[in-house]
């Protein structure tokens, strides 16, 4: 099977986008009263919705079907169908990227003198608007200072501290925000029950977790998976694990578990096991900072439900995470984490790979 997800499952409604409430409501809300601003700034990490939302926006706006309170598009009439195909007139989208100097910003300014040709709005969508120069910025800042009537420039940017703040100033902001890792997972879920995909859930959670908030990044992972099962393979914990090369967070957390009660010989012997079974001692070592470093913030931060870090982790893994906590004090977790930076340098060069690594256990065990 071969199929880009991330393509087909762009959503073709604001209904069907996944978090972004805010956002989602501002601009329907708009749609429905008439009420759209002339240019409008959407900021955020990669893979959350900015170039989907926008396209809906400029659909909306331009939709045939569409009655007039409503906000969605009708995704049937001619326009939508073009803007779908990417060969609507009224629709310019500019990637700044690769289109940054001045003549491309004065080749657009020249397009903005023109009226729609079949629509209601000509709509300007400049991706990666940050990339833009200085002087191409400054160009296109004049333009929004004096728009056009029936025109709207949608500018979207990972990066926003880059960019002039008087083109921020000219244009309603919305800052898009990192899905969930529930969120993420829901939408992999939907996605594998359309294509008659089975899997474990806890694969599509791991999926999700490694996202790091990109639901675009999520859909690609996904992709592969799918692309490398076998005709009615299972999506499983496992092949997920080898795919990212990581470890399983079961044994991470057992393994703190046995250094947190200072059971030194259960831990190296526990470590030769993996290690005969597999697992690349390099991989945990990494594995094993990462759990200690959530661990430490879970120990420091007072509130961590409002943490970035912690709202994205599955709830079990959390409260996993919050037991272990206590078995440590702070200090000791700072040792530890330490100890197992120097055991990774030295690890790259042993020869007894996993020495660096028993050492460190042990060491730490005798305090
Ligand atoms: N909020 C969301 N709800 C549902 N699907 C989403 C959402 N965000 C992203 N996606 C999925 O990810 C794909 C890419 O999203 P999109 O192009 O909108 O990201 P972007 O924010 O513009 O990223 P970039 O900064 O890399 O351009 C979409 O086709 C869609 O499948
Ligand atoms: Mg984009
Ligand atoms: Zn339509």
């Amino acid at each position: 099977m071969n199929f880009v997800l991330y393509r087909k499952y762009r959503p073709k409604t604001f209904r069907e986008i996944v978090g972004q409430e805010h956002i989602v409501k501002t601009l329907t809300n708009a749609i429905a009263l008439g009420k759209v601003s002339h240019a409008y700034l959407f900021s955020g990490p990669r893979g959350t919705g900015k170039t989907t939302i926008a396209r809906l926006l400029a659909k909306a706006l331009n939709c045939q079907g569409r009655k007039e309170d409503e906000c969605e598009p009708c995704n049937q009439c001619q326009s939508c169908k073009e803007i779908d195909r990417g060969v609507s007139i009224d629709l310019v989208e500019i990637d700044a990227a690769s289109n940054r100097g001045i003549d491309e910003i004065r080749e657009l300014k020249e397009r903005v003198k023109f009226r729609p040709l079949k629509s209601k709005y000509k709509i300007f969508i400049i991706d990666e608007s940050h990339q833009l120069t200085k002087e191409a910025a400054n160009a296109l800042l004049k333009t929004l200072e004096e728009p056009p009537s029936n025109t709207v420039f949608i500018l979207a940017t990972t990066e926003i501290q880059k960019m002039i703040p008087t083109i921020i100033s000219r244009c309603q902001t919305f800052s898009f925000r990192r899905l969930m890792v529930p969120e993420i997972s829901k939408k992999l879920e939907d996605i594998l029950n359309s294509e008659k995909i089975k899997f474990d859930k806890e694969a599509l959670d791991l999926i999700a977790l490694s996202a790091r908030g990109s639901i675009r990044d999520a859909e690609s992972l996904l992709d592969e998976v799918v692309s490398f099962s076998a005709k009615n393979d299972i999506i499983k914990v496992e092949t997920i694990q080898q795919l990212l090369g990581i470890t399983d967070k079961s044994i991470i957390l057992k393994f703190i578990e046995m250094i947190g009660k200072k059971q030194a010989k259960d831990a190296v012997e526990y470590l030769n096991e993996l290690i005969l079974k597999g697992i690349d001692p390099i991989e945990l070592v990494k594995s094993l900072i990462q759990y200690l470093r959530e661990i430490l913030m879970l120990k420091i931060n007072k509130n961590p439900a409002s943490d970035s870090l912690f709202s994205i982790l599955p709830q079990e893994t959390v409260k996993s995470l919050n037991i272990l906590a206590k078995q440590f004090t702070e200090a000791q977790i700072e040792e530890m984490i330490e100890k197992l930076i120097s055991a990774q340098d030295k690890m790259k060069f042993a020869s007894i790979v996993q020495l660096p690594l028993e050492l460190a256990i042990i060491e730490f065990c005798k305090k």
